[in-house]
């Protein structure tokens, strides 16, 4: 199966950025765990500040891979040109935000993005990654 991780603007700096929420661990180190626990999987991984990446990402795998893992950070927020990639695209996308998004500032409680997702997860750190893996698996292999 195949699974591409995007990561929206400041997430390459997770490990170094505001520790105290999203934690101390690099994204790359992250990966690698995910990748060794995952040896039958192909997990591709891609990160980008920039809104138009990010777009160009989910339209280029969105119709030849089996499912995204979303985390478009700030954009989430913002962003209906995101969400409509979302929405235009083949492939399942599940929605990640490490920090719980609803218990932080009002401004992040609006998630356009989240409902283009066939699912969403805040607040369970870097495991939340894990979690929307084991559903897109779990959703491939009861086609
Ligand atoms: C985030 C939450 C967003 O509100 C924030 O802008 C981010 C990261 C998260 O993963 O918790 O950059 O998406």
């Amino acid at each position: 199966m195949e699974v591409i991780i995007i990561n929206g603007p400041n997430l390459n700096l997770l490990g170094k950025r505001e520790t105290d929420i999203y934690g101390k661990i690099g994204f790359d180190d992250f990966l690698q765990q995910l990748r060794d626990e995952n040896k039958a999987h192909h997990i591709t991984y891609f990160q980008s500040n920039i809104e138009g990446e990010l777009i160009n990402k989910i339209q280029e795998m969105g119709f030849k891979c089996d499912g995204i893992i979303l985390n478009s950070a700030g954009y989430s927020h913002t962003s209906v040109a995101i969400a409509d990639a979302i929405r235009a695209v083949k492939a399942p996308v599940v929605e990640v935000h490490i920090s719980n998004v609803f218990s932080r500032e009002n401004y992040r409680q609006t998630l356009l993005t989240a409902s283009a997702c066939v699912g969403s997860i805040s607040g369970l750190g870097l495991y939340g990654y894990k979690l929307a893996l084991d559903f897109l698996l779990h959703q491939k292999s009861s086609e």
